[in-house]
């Protein structure tokens, strides 16, 4: 994990130490920034405290959305687990880190036909339905190649968790799943690719951030009942997907509070699912990488205004979306803490040439100089993922240490 130690911010593991900067000379052979550093001892950690929250068997499929470095995804596959996909690209790049397709299961809204014949030519686990339309192009697939295509499908529970509105999901207003009224339609096209479609579960996922646990009871309550009401009718379902979507404080660190987060969600699916006599799935993403990357960069130039001091940075938007993409707040952090230091109010933004390039706005820290270095923290998930090459400054360095 991500600490001080003797006012030097690096990687703790028990007795051993390592600081940041001697984590990227080591690896790099020469300081270099901006840089993501990932700590790989953390991430193995997180992924077995993650199974032990559950006292019921739970197959998992890590969401690689969240963060595709090929180290992460070597050690994710070595531990055992499946992935979550959501497009051709992601399956190729999980099939290339040999995740077994029967452990692969693939969601998103909008599949090209490419997309779906990757997947049928692969033998995945499941193809998580999410419209209609996208049934029928299935079933027309699956029998051009005489196969029987296992399908899940997408509910959205109408259910809107609190989290910033672009990371809900399985509110009625969103563009994914589909509610009740589709299933008449639904059941229809099953019937038509009878020989070709296979209805193996349902699935859900209603957003992400997540850090109450009655949206996700909600969600999963009713969605059991149209289980409960589809089997009933005769379709074989065994599959319930429970998605992702469990979240972290960004605003603190505090291992009390993740522990108890993950504790009342593993407690709360195991109780729901405790009689359940078909196969549980699972999609976390961001819980499993989030707190185990930062992002360190150099300070390029300290500006002052009238109204702000501004701290500009070799990293932005370009490189970490989250602030400007959700208002999402990351803590930013010396790499050398002095408390000797005064304390000055920092916007914290980035070189692109856009307003939004704002990392953090009123930081009030630790006084900072020009070449200074800090970290970004909990920038594991959805960081270098999302990174482009907006204004051209080449891409960011990632490392597994
Ligand atoms: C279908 C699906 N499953 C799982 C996830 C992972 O979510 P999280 O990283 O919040 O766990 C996402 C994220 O967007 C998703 O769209």
């Amino acid at each position: 994990m991500f600490s001080y130690c003797e006012n030097q911010l690096g990687i703790v593991d028990g007795e051993s130490f390592i600081s940041l900067s001697e984590c990227i000379r080591e690896k790099l052979g020469q300081y270099e920034s901006p840089v993501y550093v990932y700590d790989k001892m953390a991430l193995s950690k997180k992924l077995t405290e993650f199974k032990k929250a559950f006292s019921i068997p739970i197959s998992i499929h890590y969401a690689l959305k969240s963060n595709s470095h090929p180290e992460i995804l070597g050690l994710f596959n070595e531990a055992g687990i499946g992935l979550d996909v959501v497009s051709g690209g992601e399956l190729s790049l999980g099939l290339k880190h040999n995740f077994k397709p029967k452990q692969i299961v693939f969601s998103g809204v909008g599949k090209t036909k490419q997309e779906i014949k990757k997947a049928i030519d692969s033998d995945i686990l499941q193809i998580n339905i999410e419209s209609p339309q996208e049934l029928i192009r299935v079933g027309q697939m699956a029998k051009a190649t005489s196969k029987k295509v296992d399908v899940a499908f997408r509910v959205n529970p109408d259910v809107n968790p609190d989290t910033h509105p672009y990371i809900t999901t399985g509110f009625r207003e969103n563009k994914f799943g589909m509610d009740e009224s589709f299933f008449p339609e639904l059941k229809e096209i099953l019937k038509t690719y009878e020989s070709s479609l296979n209805l193996v579960g349902l699935t859900l996922h209603i957003g992400s951030q997540i850090k109450e646990m009655l949206p996700f009871k909600e969600a999963i309550e009713k969605t059991l009942v149209q289980y409960r009401q589809l089997q009933a009718e005769g379709y074989d379902l065994k599959t319930f997907d429970i998605g992702g979507g469990l979240g972290l404080s960004y605003e603190k660190e505090d291992a009390a509070e993740d522990a108890r987060l993950l504790t009342e969600y593993g407690a709360l699916i195991s109780d729901i699912f405790k009689n359940f006599d078909g196969q549980v799935l699972c999609e976390p993403g961001r819980i499993l990488t989030a707190r185990q990357g930062v992002l360190v960069s150099q300070v390029q130039y300290i500006k002052k205004t009238e109204s702000k001091v501004f701290a500009i940075l070799d990293t932005g938007m370009h490189h970490l979306m989250r602030p400007c993409l959700y208002q999402a707040y990351h803590r930013v952090l010396p790499l050398v803490a002095d408390t000797a230091k005064p304390k000055i109010n920092y916007d914290i933004v980035g070189p692109i040439c856009e307003s939004s390039d704002v990392i953090g706005r009123d930081r009030y820290m630790q006084e900072l100089k020009q070449d200074d270095l800090v970290a970004i923290m909990d920038a594991g998930a959805y960081g270098a993922v999302m990174a482009n090459s907006y204004n051209e400054h080449g891409p960011v360095t990632e490392i597994v240490v």
